[in-house]
């Protein structure tokens, strides 16, 4: 069993401290202050406490037990085997972070970083043994989502992978391994072809938001649960999608940056859900109702897939 520390105690990081301590495994929880500590051991108590009302776990006190908060990075790493970092997606502060965790754990231990898409051998480029850094990309929120990519680098060990890779499936989710390095992984580039797309398409007046929204929660996304693009195509019949790839691909959108609309939205402050104004206008009634809807229909899945 891999020793596992989390660093970063954000969106990403209980969440994947809860996927850990859900197969009874211990992990530490590394913030930076006492108020980021209370708020993660608050977030993941009410996450529990939801995954118990929809019959997901039997006892809610051995998860939250397997799961120790630290704001002492060295006490935090202290014997660990595997370290997964979940700070903000910016290349030096996940280096500077590095050069700390290098100086405090074995040349053994593995770092995997939570990036959504900077290359691990990017990551790895300062480090004194980047055999050992590797990407474990969990998706929000990590402890409902199965997939986690593993992107090895260039210097990356097979040993590596196959011993992080070891330690995805023992916490049951499902890893696919990246095997070339490309910015955005897998998932990423397939998510953001659908929202280059999108904001194409709106900005272009070709539907309402809630229509183009509707135009993927009402048709390929009930689809796409059971069978990804590929298989899809197999099930419409290549013949099909060869015609239709080839009449459409020289119209889809290639915009090279984000669209104009949404460079202003952001730079207004429009942020989403965060700071109620994105898209959409939303209250926080209106968030709540729509993050648990999603989080029941993700944890139905599970269920399911328990069965
Ligand atoms: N939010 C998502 O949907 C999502 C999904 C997959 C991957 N990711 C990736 O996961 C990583 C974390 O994203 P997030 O959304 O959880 O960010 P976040 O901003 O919610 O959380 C990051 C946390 O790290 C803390 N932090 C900053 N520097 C630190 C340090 N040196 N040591 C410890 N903590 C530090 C911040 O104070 C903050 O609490 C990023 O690389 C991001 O790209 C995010």
């Amino acid at each position: 069993m891999e020793q596992v520390a989390v660093i970063g105690t954000g969106t990403m990081g209980h969440s994947i401290a809860i996927a850990v301590a859900w197969t009874k495994q211990p992990v530490v929880l590394y913030g930076l202050s006492e108020q980021e500590l209370h708020q993660a051991r608050q977030e993941i108590t009410e996450k529990v406490a939801r995954m118990v009302e929809e019959g997901l776990l039997d006892d809610a006190a051995i998860l939250l037990n397997c799961i120790q908060y630290s704001q002492d990075l060295q006490q935090a790493v202290e014997g660990t085997s595997l370290i997964v970092e979940a700070i903000p997606e910016q290349l030096p502060l996940k280096h500077a972070l590095y050069k700390e965790l290098e100086q405090l754990v074995a040349r053994e231990t593995i770092i995997a970083s939570n990036t959504s898409g900077l290359m691990p051998s990017d990551l790895a480029a300062r480090s004194r043994y980047p055999e050992r850094f590797i990407v474990t990309h969990f998706w929000n929120p990590a402890h409902l989502i199965p997939l986690v990519e593993i992107v090895p680098g260039k210097e990356t060990t097979e040993a590596v992978v196959q011993r992080t890779k070891a330690w995805i499936e023992a916490i049951h989710k499902q890893a696919i391994i990246v095997r070339k390095e490309v910015p955005g992984f897998i998932g990423n580039r397939l998510q953001f072809a659908l929202f280059r797309e999108a904001q194409a398409l709106y900005d272009a007046g070709v539907a309402t938001k809630e229509d183009i929204d509707a135009a993927v929660t009402s048709s390929i996304g009930r689809r796409l649960p059971v069978t990804g693009p590929l298989m899809s195509a197999d099930f419409g019949g290549l013949d099909v999608f060869k015609a239709i790839s080839d009449y459409l691909f020289d119209d889809l959108a290639t915009l090279q940056q984000a669209s104009e609309r949404l460079n202003q939205l952001v730079a207004n402050g429009h942020v989403g859900v965060r700071s109620g104004q994105g898209y959409y206008t939303w209250s926080r009634q209106q968030r709540t109702y729509i993050e648990a809807t999603r989080e029941r229909l993700l944890m139905r899945f599970l269920r399911e897939e328990k069965l």
